[in-house]
């Protein structure tokens, strides 16, 4: 059974982000039953172009109102696997769920206006995808019904896309010419583009993979609490890669110390034989080893590294300036420690322009390449190896002021 697959969509201003959404919600039947009514209705009704994006709207107002769990996640589904659309109301927001939240996207589409063609934001958005590792990315060219649904008009901008996306080292797997307020090669083949034999962005959606590898990877579990109960002292945490077994040989980093474990239990589930990726579990161990909230478990010879310096990318969120060596706090997963930064590289986020080599100081949505004194060493992996372990926040007085990958190691 695949996971459900979550990605964001992307792009400048007006050029048919919350428009799409619509569109997709609406052609996979996945809005709520008067919703849907509602818009055949008035579409029959009036001849009238449904407008999607308003709806998108208005199910955010409802969402804001409670009636929805979730604020800030779409859901959708095909025959293949359901889909997760995580909002990007704006960049600032987009990095920061992606760098501090729970909410990774595994994918990206960058939506276009055919009209407009490149602007800005689009530059921005790109960049951003490359700078957060996003490896798989659909370009929509929207609005073809602005263009006379003309080739030319595609080209041209996919041409021009793909020279500066092949800057960032990003590559699109799909450009898809589209117009989302007409339903054009979204969910159904377009019959204005005869030109176009590719894919429509939901089976373009149905090829992209999974990020199911970590299921595969070694383990890593890092300790989140310790619990007492009686005479027994359960480690908490989430599996975020690989499984744990009881009876597996288990290491603790940053100590070193191995031990076997002896059960493995879920809420109201004790002495389960293995738990796997995402499930969050207690451990209870064969030694009394001394375990803290920030340890990191894993499997001795398949180690995270340890490290107390490193570089990074890291992306200022914070209005004040970050100054060079001030005092921060690095958290990891759920390892905490004191943190210095050095900015190697300070450069504009939306052009890449390398604003100043060792800078003094990095201001508001800047970004830089960095170095990262830490006070005590933390287990860190590359992002693109596992993101939990690859990716970090800077907190100043409880707040979270920047948020950071790492690409080497
Ligand atoms: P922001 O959230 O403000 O960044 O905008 P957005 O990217 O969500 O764009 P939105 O979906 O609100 O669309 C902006 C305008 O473009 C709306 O008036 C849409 O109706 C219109 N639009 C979207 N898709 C199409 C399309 O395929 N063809 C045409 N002609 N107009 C479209
Ligand atoms: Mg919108």
């Amino acid at each position: 059974m695949d996971q459900d697959l979550k990605f964001v969509i992307v792009g400048h201003v007006d050029h048919g982000k919350s428009t799409l959404i619509g569109r997709l919600l609406f052609d996979t039947n996945s809005l709520p039953p008067d919703k849907m009514e509602e818009i055949r209705r008035t579409s029959e009704e009036l001849g009238r172009v449904v407008e999607y994006a308003f709806l998108m709207d208005n199910l955010q107002e409802e969402r804001e109102q409670g009636i929805t769990i979730d604020t800030a996640q779409t859901f959708f589904k095909t025959a293949k696997r359901q889909y997760v659309i995580i909002d990007a109301p704006g960049h600032v927001e987009f990095v920061k769920n992606m760098l501090t939240g729970a909410s990774l996207a595994e994918a990206a589409i960058l939506i276009v206006d055919a009209a407009e063609g490149l602007k800005e934001q689009t530059r921005r958005h790109s960049y951003l995808l490359s700078l957060i590792g996003i490896k798989q990315v659909i370009v929509v060219v929207n609005k073809m019904d602005l263009v006379d649904y003309q080739e030319a008009a595609f080209d041209e901008i996919k041409q021009e896309l793909a020279a500066f996306l092949a800057g960032l080292k990003v590559e699109p797997m799909f450009y898809i010419p589209i117009a989302a307020l007409k339903g054009d090669n979204v969910a159904k083949p377009s019959e204005n583009m005869p030109w176009y034999a590719g894919k429509t962005v939901l089976t373009a959606l149905d090829d992209l993979h999974d990020l199911e590898e970590a299921q595969n990877q070694a383990l890593i579990l890092p300790a989140q609490e310790i619990y007492k109960i009686g005479d027994k002292r359960y480690v908490l945490g989430r599996v975020e890669a690989g499984e744990v077994k009881a009876g597996q040989t288990i290491k603790v980093l940053p100590s070193g110390q191995t031990t076997t474990v002896k059960t493995v239990e879920k809420f109201q589930q004790e002495g389960l034989p293995s738990a796997g990726m995402g499930e969050n579990v207690g451990l209870t161990t064969a030694d009394p080893l001394f375990i803290e909230r920030g340890n990191v478990i894993c499997q001795p010879g398949k180690e995270p590294v340890l490290k107390n310096e490193f570089s990074a990318t890291l992306f200022w969120l914070n209005h004040e300036p970050l100054t060079k060596e001030e005092p921060l706090i690095i958290k990891c997963a759920t390892q905490e420690t004191p943190a210095q930064v050095i900015i190697e590289k300070r450069f504009n986020s939306s052009t890449m322009e390398v604003l100043e080599e060792n800078a003094q100081q990095l201001q508001f949505l800047e970004a830089a390449e960095i170095i990262i004194k830490t006070k005590k060493p933390l287990a860190l992996t590359r992002f693109s190896e596992l993101a939990e372990l690859g990716k970090f926040v800077l907190i100043k007085n409880d707040n979270i002021v920047a948020g950071g990958i790492i690409n080497e190691l």
